[in-house]
C-alpha cells in the first residue's frame, strides 16, 4: 500500500468510526448518559492500548490500559446506581415509544407554589433538621459556599444539617462531593443516597439548589418514564421542599418533573447562588 491509498483507508476508516460512534450513541437516553460517558473513556483507554501494540510501544499498551480498566470499572459502578445492566442501557432505546413523561415546557404545569427569598427564609427559621441537595445547578451557580453558610447558620440555629449526594448529580461522578469539599464542608455531613433517603420523611426541610432528574418522582411513579427504575433521593418525602432553580426548565433528561406541582413544595426561582444569600441575609437579619 503506497502513502495515497494509506491516506484514503485512514479517511474512510475515520468515518466508519465517527458513523458507529453516531449510531451507538443515538439510541441512549438522557438519564443514562453517565455510563455512556464512562464506557467511551474505557473505550479511548482500549483504543491507545491497541495503538500500543500496533507500534510496539509498551508505555502506551500499559497506560491504554490502566485507562481501559479503570473506564470499565465506573462504567459498573455508574450502572449500579442507574440501577440499569449495562446491555439496557446500550440498546434500551431502540423502539422506544413516547413516554406519558413530558418534555417538562412551562404549560404542563398547572399547580405551582412560588416562594421569595423571606418566605423561604421564615420556613428555615423554624425549621429542626434541613437536608440540603446539591446538582448540577449548584455547580452552574457556584452557590457552594453560599449553601455550606447556610448550612452554619441553621446549625447554629440549633437545627441538623445534612447533604444528600446522588452518585449521577451535576455532570461528573463525585461533581457535588468535590464542590462541597471545595466549601469545607465537613465530610461527615455529606450523605450518601441510599444512606439518607430513609431520613427525608423525619426532615422539616428539602433544600434542593439546582438538581432537577435526581429528585424526579416520575422515576419511581411512571414505569413510563424514560428514567423508570432510576434511584432518586427522596426528598419529596420532606415535610416542606424548598426548590432552587431558575425556572420550570427540565433537567438533562428533558422531561417534566412532577415534584414542581407537589403540595409539598415552594418553587424558589432564581439564580442560586443569588437566592440562597438572599435567603441568608433574611435569616441573619430575623
Ligand atoms: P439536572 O437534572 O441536569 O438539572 C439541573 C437543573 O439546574 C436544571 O433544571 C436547571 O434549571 C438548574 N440550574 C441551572 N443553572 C442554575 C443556576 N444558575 N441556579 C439555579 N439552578 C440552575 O441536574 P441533576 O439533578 O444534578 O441531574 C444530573 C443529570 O445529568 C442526570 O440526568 C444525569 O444522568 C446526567 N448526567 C450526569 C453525569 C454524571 S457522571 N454525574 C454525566 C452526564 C449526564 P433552570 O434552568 O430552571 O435553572
Amino acid at each position: 500500500m503506497n502513502g495515497a491509498q494509506a491516506a484514503i483507508a485512514l479517511v474512510i476508516v475515520t468515518g466508519i468510526a465517527c458513523l458507529l460512534g453516531v449510531l451507538a450513541v443515538i439510541p441512549i437516553g438522557g438519564a443514562d448518559m453517565p455510563v455512556v460517558v464512562s464506557l467511551l473513556n474505557s473505550y479511548s483507554g482500549i483504543a491507545a492500548a491497541m495503538a500500543g501494540f500496533v507500534i510496539n510501544n509498551s508505555l502506551l499498551i500499559a497506560a491504554g490500559a490502566l485507562v481501559g480498566a479503570s473506564g470499565l470499572i465506573l462504567t459498573n459502578l455508574m450502572c449500579k446506581a442507574m440501577n440499569r445492566s449495562l446491555l439496557n442501557v446500550l440498546v434500551g432505546g431502540f423502539g422506544a415509544t413516547a413516554s406519558s413523561a413530558g418534555g417538562g415546557g412551562k404549560s404542563e404545569y398547572k399547580n405551582v407554589k412560588t416562594a421569595a427569598p423571606e418566605e423561604a427564609a421564615m420556613i428555615l427559621e423554624d425549621a429542626t433538621s434541613v437536608i440540603f441537595v446539591p446538582g448540577y445547578g449548584m455547580a452552574v451557580a457556584q452557590a457552594q459556599h453560599v449553601v455550606k453558610e447556610l448550612g452554619k447558620e441553621m446549625e447554629k440555629r440549633g437545627a441538623v444539617v445534612r447533604y444528600a449526594i446522588h452518585p449521577v448529580a451535576g455532570r461528573m461522578p463525585g461533581h457535588m462531593n468535590v464542590l462541597l469539599a471545595e466549601a469545607d464542608v465537613p465530610y461527615e455531613q455529606l450523605w450518601e443516597m441510599e444512606r439518607i433517603n430513609s431520613e427525608f420523611k423525619n426532615t422539616d426541610v428539602a433544600v434542593i439548589i439546582g438538581a432537577n432528574d435526581v429528585v424526579n418522582p416520575a422515576a419511581i411513579d411512571d414505569p413510563q418514564s424514560p428514567i423508570a427504575g432510576m434511584p432518586i433521593l427522596m426528598s419529596h418525602e420532606a415535610r416542606t421542599v424548598l426548590m432552587v432553580k431558575r425556572s420550570l426548565s427540565p433537567g438533562y433528561a428533558g422531561i417534566k418533573n412532577p415534584l414542581f406541582e407537589r403540595d409539598n413544595t415552594l418553587m424558589c426561582f432564581g439564580d442560586g447562588k443569588a437566592f440562597l444569600e438572599e435567603v441568608l441575609k433574611e435569616l441573619k437579619s430575623a
